[in-house]
């Protein structure tokens, strides 16, 4: 046990923000240990199998020598992942597509292709928290445009982002379909971004992770727009449910990105090779995965009609416009800290020896805003999650009139 060792360690670890979905957890392992049940909407982990197809075939593909692939990613998998776009009617070749280590890889890579130390890039918040992360080890500074609660946080102009920009500006970072707030930009929304980063040279770093779980509405994909400085992150963990398969990628029509890319790929040397393995099998069989996503979208939706129906009309819990995609949302809860009572359910609160962890919001802001706010994570099958909204509702009201 390191103690008093006198050890330096850098200010960037000290100030490396922790993540507002974990930060809680020590409470939750304590409340199972005192034995209670805990619904955990706190964190983006689907409880949805795996294709099984896929999974199946997986099992017999697995080499003896389990080497490194190229720093690009199998060329298979590319090749694979290419044709899904063109058949989502986004036109890339498999040169444009580089297999990262989920991601989050991508999201490294992106930001440090297109900034240096000391540079900003401008996001709108809440954003997903990881972006905190990132932009510190990338030394970057992230410029918040204030999207609000009661307007579901949608946006019908840009107005007072231009204060944002200045000569280190780089890039606007948008998560569409979004984590943490559920929502899927319009067309206009679509547009209206464009035609600012158009405006001011700026990158669009657009994570379209989640691009398949949209309820409502169409999804615009950043590639399709016609502009050319956009970078794309793309990932198989949620589309797929194969979080530790740690299969991601980054996506562009620009050359050059492409080719620094390489030099950063290297340096990792590869994505994982089983998780190559296993995206080929997903990909290999197009009938399968799109009956699978369907299946899933499906279930995503009725999950998030059953978090919306059981908040409706609620004073405790305030959702003001149903989510389109994704599986989040943020909600306004009648508390002052939702940090402090995200963490009192768990120590203090149980309604037949249950409870319900959220992630507290606040994390999810660059700016201090947002302290009432909790992300849901409707990862829960509808009867617990049914279960989980009534608990939280209990939960808001006991705190509230609490000694
Ligand atoms: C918006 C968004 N982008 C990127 C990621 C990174 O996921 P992974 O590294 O597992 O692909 C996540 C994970 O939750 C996410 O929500």
């Amino acid at each position: 046990m390191i103690g008093n060792s006198g050890a330096n360690f850098s200010r960037r670890l000290k100030d490396f923000p922790s993540s507002p979905i974990r930060k809680l957890v020590k409470y939750a392992d304590e409340a199972k240990k005192r034995g209670k049940e805990v619904y955990h909407l706190n964190i983006g982990q689907p409880d949805i199998p795996a294709p099984d197809y896929a999974l199946k075939n997986f099992a017999y593909r697995i080499p003896e020598v389990v080497a490194y692939t190229h720093s690009y990613g199998l060329e298979d998998l590319r090749r694979l992942w290419a044709e899904y776009y063109k058949d989502i009617g986004i036109d890339i070749d498999y040169s444009n597509l580089v297999v990262t280590t989920g991601g989050s890889e991508a999201i490294m890579f992106a930001l440090f292709s297109i900034a240096d130390f000391g540079d900003n890039a401008i996001v709108f918040e809440p954003v997903y928290t990881n972006y905190l992360g990132f932009a510190e080890f990338c030394g970057v500074e992230l410029r918040a445009y204030p999207l609000d609660v009661r307007n579901g946080f949608h946006f019908d102009n840009l107005n007072g982002m231009e204060k944002l920009v200045d000569s280190k500006t780089r890039a606007i970072i948008v998560v569409n379909p979004n984590n943490p707030t559920g929502v899927v930009l319009s067309r206009e929304e679509v547009e209206l971004i464009v035609e600012f980063a158009r405006r001011h040279n700026l990158w669009i770093i657009a994570d379209e992770v989640y691009k398949e779980f949209v309820f409502e509405g169409d999804f615009v994909s950043f590639l399709s727009t016609g502009y050319e400085k956009v970078i794309v992150v793309d990932s198989l963990s949620k589309l797929f449910s194969m979080c530790g398969a740690r299969v991601g990628a980054l996506v562009s029509h620009v050359r050059e990105i492409l080719e620094g890319v390489l030099k950063l790929g290297q340096a990792r040397l590869c994505p994982p090779l089983l998780g190559q393995l296993l995206a080929i099998e997903v990909f290999k069989d197009k009938d399968s995965y799109r009956k699978y996503l369907k299946q899933v979208k499906d279930e995503y939706r009725l999950r998030r009609d059953v978090v919306w129906q059981e908040s409706e009309g609620s004073s405790e819990i305030k959702i003001y416009k149903k989510p389109e995609g994704a599986f989040y949302v943020v909600a306004a809860l009648d508390v002052e800290n939702a940090e402090e009572f995200a963490k009192w359910m768990l120590t203090d609160f149980d309604r037949d020896g249950r409870t319900v962890m959220v992630a507290p919001a606040a994390g999810f802001y660059v700016s201090d805003r947002g302290k009432d706010e909790v992300r849901i994570a409707y990862v829960l099958n509808s009867d617990k999650l049914r279960n989980a909204i009534k608990i939280l509702k209990e939960g808001v009201r006991v705190y509230k009139n609490r000694g």
